[in-house]
């Protein structure tokens, strides 16, 4: 029998690069659609080494209904796994319509031709930024939805979207896949996260620091109400997530309906241990300075990832030291990304 293919939108970015690794090593034949506006096509050469093959790379966007209907009509694919969108909080504030219009818009439109090919499995990228500030932690999937960005809302609007498609179409398989910190890179040091500009999640920062293109990192806030009183987070594997993403393909295969589905490890790292455990890695002081909370910023959550165990039969594997290992290898090996 020939292997699936699965249209993995967004394949050329950070996750979805890991996740093609995952779907290759199962069998699987991704295929990407991505417009690169934070990607870079260069990944594929290193995804052939990584698993053999090339991917192929369908560049365009999601929210272009005429090459959605082309490339879903012109192969039988399974699936869709999708990642396309942009995701910095600060910049969805400021920008509320193009994050609406890339994320909701983009989603809307990829569902419907999905709908007209008759492709009705989908795996969706949603985010722990959909439960707001917490009420506790561990977070479980039927935690209040309170996103406080339009980031987070564009993510819970697509869910509420694709929940209701799948009680009016029974026949669809969704998975809504709640991610909590993604970090590290996939062990070979071939493919991580290369952010444009000024990261503003925590490991790419402090792998810049490490790496000697920043001077220091800036800790936001040490007067937290956490034991060490810096903000605390659940840092989840890329790997791992990309296996749980496998996972979730699988389980929509066994059967229809929604499944909405936290991945994370169940253990928050404040930011003190993971710059302790980067130092580690990458074996010298890193140097930190403490600087103001950052507004909007919650002290503390992660998730609990036990619906996600008890369905998929997937866990998180990897540790805090393995990620930094993974992302001190790629950032030492990438300085510039994937650029020479
Ligand atoms: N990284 C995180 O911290 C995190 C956490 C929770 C959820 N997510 C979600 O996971 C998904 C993947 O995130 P990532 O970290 O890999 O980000 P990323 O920016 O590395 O990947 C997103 C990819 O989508 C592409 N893209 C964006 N808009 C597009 C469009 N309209 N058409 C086609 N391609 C488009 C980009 O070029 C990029 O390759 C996103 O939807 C993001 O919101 C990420």
């Amino acid at each position: 029998m020939a292997s699936p293919h699965v249209l993995v939108t967004g394949g050329a970015g950070f996750i979805g690069s890991h996740t093609c690794v995952a779907l290759a090593e199962a069998g699987y034949v991704p295929v990407i659609l991505d417009n690169l506006c934070n990607s870079d096509a260069r990944v594929r050469e290193r995804l052939q080494r990584i698993t053999g093959s090339t991917p192929r790379l369908i560049e365009g966007d999601v929210r272009d209904r005429a090459l959605l209907d082309r490339v879903l009509g012109s192969e039988a694919f399974s699936a869709v796994i999708h990642f396309a969108g942009v995701k910095a909080v600060g910049d969805s504030v400021a920008d509320p319509l193009g994050y609406y219009d890339n994320n909701v818009h983009g989603s809307l439109v990829l569902a419907s031709a999905m709908r007209q090919a008759g492709v009705r499995t989908l795996i969706f990228s949603s985010s722990a930024t959909v439960y707001g500030e917490p009420d506790h932690s561990p977070i479980p999937e039927s935690a209040p939805c309170r996103p406080a960005n339009p980031y987070g809302r564009s993510k819970r609007m697509v869910e509420e979207a694709l929940a209701d498609l799948q009680q009016s179409e029974p026949g669809w398989r969704i998975a809504l896949l709640r991610y909590f910190n993604p970090v590290g890179a996939h062990e070979s040091g071939l493919i991580g996260e290369h952010p444009q500009g000024k990261p503003n999640n925590l490991m790419p920062f402090v792998c810049q620091v490490a790496v000697g293109l920043r001077e220091k990192l800036v800790i936001h806030g040490d007067d937290y109400p956490t034991p060490d009183g810096t903000g605390v987070r659940d840092y989840v594997h890329v790997m791992d997530l990309a296996e749980g993403h496998v996972a979730a393909l699988r389980h929509a295969e066994r059967q229809p309906g929604l499944a909405t589905l936290n991945l994370g490890t169940g253990r928050g790292a404040s930011v003190l241990e993971v710059v302790r455990a980067f130092e580690r890695a990458c074996g010298r002081p890193l140097p930190c300075e403490v600087g103001p909370r950052r507004p909007g910023d919650v002290p503390a959550y992660w998730g609990d990832p036990s619906l996600a165990q008890a369905t998929l039969g997937w866990r998180a594997r990897r540790g805090l030291d393995q990620m930094c290992a993974d992302s001190w290898r790629w950032q030492q090996g990438n300085p510039n990304g994937y650029a020479p």
